[in-house]
């Protein structure tokens, strides 16, 4: 036995490596289970009693030596792999990270949001998969009424026509007078969808911003200074605002909003097509047949709401003339709004 540990440990003295899979390959066949140290370890029991003393502790010993002579080939790799970084140069100039912009769609809808948030309009949001009541009805567009044709819909189901893409965000404010009474004084801001060809003055999908304000005594000159407001923080503070009568179904009376041509300040020009004019969105006193609809009184209160599109706002801020600008992701485009931050 004291031989067999002398020799092992004569081995133990010259173990070389090449690499560090050759240091676990000689850990594993000295130390591994079934490696020669355990082996030696398991004939101990047949030492006779008066050696045990002694040998057990060459054998300790040995395991002891045989652990230390393998971690130590084991460091001289580690120690290695330092000598390899050591090379790497840490003053040279790092490698930029490519950083990402906010697409100048988010830049313009946080924008609108931030202004009327400090008007004290919160936001709501809801789903873009729509039923005909909050998208149509309720919003006082009864069944085959051709307003329905100012929205042309995308309906989902070939055969159930009440699942459809919203064409507009004005479902968010129905569900929200719909579980909740005045004072509301929100913003949607969402994608809504419209089966329109595809060009560079028209999508089939496109975001907007819609507002509600409904309480007591609300007047359409309210409307007209919260949308003057927004006007000159969005555009400027010379901007004016034209207010000119239109149409929608869910609001009475119905107007359109044209801001003075920031680009021309007015005289006209190509974007305003000469007129000194262009238009922004559509607003106007809400219908009280749709307040009733929702479960508001409309000889308690009264409301106003608006709604724009987010790509025309960014159409005329960053003077954007192709539409599908904005869904492509050319990063070429995107980069332009780095500094827009
Ligand atoms: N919902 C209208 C649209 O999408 C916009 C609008 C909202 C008009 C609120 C008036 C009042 O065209």
């Amino acid at each position: 036995m004291i031989e067999r540990i002398a020799a092992l440990r004569a081995e133990l003295d010259n173990i070389t490596a090449s690499d560090k899979n050759a240091v676990e390959e000689l850990r594993i066949k000295y130390l591994g289970k079934k490696g020669l140290i355990p082996a030696l370890m398991a004939d101990f029991r047949n030492v006779p009693a008066e050696s045990k003393k002694e040998v057990g502790r060459a054998v300790n010993e040995l395991k002891e030596y045989a652990q230390s002579r393998i971690s130590e080939l084991k460091e001289s790799f580690d120690s290695q792999d330092n000598e390899v970084s050591a090379d790497l140069d840490l003053t040279r100039t790092a490698t930029p990270t490519p950083c990402g912009t906010r697409h100048p769609l988010s830049l313009v809808r946080n924008e609108i949001l931030e202004i009327f948030g400090s008007m004290g309009f919160t936001i709501a949001e809801g789903p873009e998969i729509e039923d005909d009541w909050h998208v149509f009805e309720s919003l006082n567009f009864p069944p085959d009424h051709p307003a329905r044709d100012m929205q042309d819909t995308f309906f989902i189901d070939r055969e159930n026509a009440d699942v459809l893409l919203r064409t507009h965000t004005s479902s968010v404010q129905t569900r929200t007078m719909e579980h909740s009474q005045p004072p509301i004084r929100i913003v949607c801001p969402g994608r809504v969808y419209r089966n329109e060809a595809i060009s560079a003055r028209a999508h089939c999908f496109f975001h907007q911003v819609e507002g509600l304000y409904i309480d007591k005594n609300v007047s359409f000159a309210d409307l007209e200074q919260v949308l003057l407001g927004f006007a000159r923080r969005m555009f400027g503070p010379d901007t004016r605002i034209r207010l000119r009568p239109s149409y929608f179904p869910f609001t009475e009376p119905s107007a359109e909003m044209d801001i003075s041509c920031h680009i021309c300040g007015g005289k006209g020009c190509a974007l305003c097509k000469g007129t000194g004019w262009v238009e922004i969105l559509g607003c106007g006193m809400v219908d009280p047949n749709v307040l009733r609809n929702c479960g508001i009184d409309p000889e308690v209160y009264s409301g106003y709401a608006f709604g724009m599109g987010v790509e025309r706002i960014a159409n005329l801020k960053y003077k954007v003339k192709d539409l599908r600008l904005f869904s492509e992701n050319d990063v070429r485009f995107l980069n332009e709004f780095i500094s827009a931050h």
